[in-house]
């Protein structure tokens, strides 16, 4: 492939398409003339997407991950789709949607904490398993989105606990793949703009007058720090365009890297990754 690359003849399949990277994403592969299919959970947004006119960035919706029937109408849409089109099958399947939550353990909302845990592990591998079949065909990739190091930052384990699981999932995938040489691919990015802080935000405000005031008290001071560096780290997060590009290298590389990185401190984190955990963890402790 490399130079020899030809979009015109290769679709992917992009989850979580109504912001941030998920977005950046797919408007860069279609605007490069891949076929894109882009799910997203709200008409709203699909209309956003088609608003941009590009005539391959096909949005998929209603897509809610947590919903098993939502995952196998998307894929049969996609195949329907391909075949309409006159395409092989799927090229690229790139796993991004996700959200989660700031809180300490002991406040996790668990519903929430589930439909996390299904949107960022059980939809990849259902959404894997649908789409093998089809990414046997063109002798594709599977992309997974997620962060760079897998330390264990305080409050902010309903996001990186999925890291951890999803690094091995993705890892476990590439070993298993290897007899069809059909890489899988990290993309561990570090802080990127999205609508992800904004979010972040308005929920922890609204769990801090959800959680009794006796428990929440107890983590008030940690909390107010830790939003306090949240705010500076903010003010540094990268383009979402950048993971875009580096998306596109990953689809086109004839000898796909199994991890790239990118992103404001992710080779920072990245490097805490390669410390003995009882290291990491003592510096972690450190800082409070
Ligand atoms: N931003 C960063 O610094 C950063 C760093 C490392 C990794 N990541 C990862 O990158 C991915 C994208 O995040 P982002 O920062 O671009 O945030 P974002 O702008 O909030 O985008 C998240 C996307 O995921 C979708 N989504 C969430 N839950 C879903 C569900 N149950 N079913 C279907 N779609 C769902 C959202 O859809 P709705 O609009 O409908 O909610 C949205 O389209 C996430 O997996 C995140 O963990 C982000």
């Amino acid at each position: 492939m490399g130079n020899n690359f030809s979009t015109k003849d290769k679709a992917v399949l992009i989850t979580g398409c109504s912001s941030g990277i998920g977005r950046a994403t797919a408007l860069e592969l279609a605007g490069r003339g891949l076929t894109v299919f882009a799910t997203v959970r709200k008409e709203s947004d699909a209309q956003a997407l088609n608003a941009f006119g590009l005539p391959t960035l096909i949005p998929v919706w209603p897509v809610d991950l947590t919903r098993r029937e939502d995952i196998s109408r998307a894929v049969a849409q996609v195949s329907t789709e391909l075949e309409r089109r006159g395409l092989d099958g799927l090229y690229g399947l790139i796993h991004n949607a996700g959200g989660g939550f700031i809180a300490p353990l002991e406040l996790f909302d668990l519903d929430r904490f589930q439909a996390e845990l299904a949107t960022r592990l059980v939809a990849p591998v259902a959404l894997t398993q649908a789409c093998l079949p089809l990414i046997r065909r063109t002798g594709g990739r599977v992309l997974w989105i997620a962060t760079p190091g897998l330390i264990p930052t305080p409050y902010i384990a309903s996001i990186h606990a999925c890291d951890f699981a999803a690094n091995c999932l993705a890892r476990t995938l590439a070993l298993e793949l290897r007899p069809w040489r059909i890489p899988s691919v990290m993309i561990r990015c570090g802080g990127i703009r999205s609508a992800a802080p904004e979010k972040n935000d308005a929920e922890l405000a609204e769990a801090l007058q959800r959680w009794p005031a006796e428990r929440a008290g107890l983590y008030a001071a940690a909390l107010g720090r830790l939003q306090a560096e949240l705010a500076d780290f903010d003010r540094q997060r990268s383009d979402p365009q950048a993971v875009a590009h580096v998306v596109y290298t990953a689809l086109t590389a004839a000898h796909p890297r199994p991890r790239y990185q990118v992103g404001h401190l992710a080779g920072a984190a990245a490097f805490l990754e390669l410390l003995p955990q009882t290291l990491a963890d003592a510096l972690l402790a450190r800082r409070g």
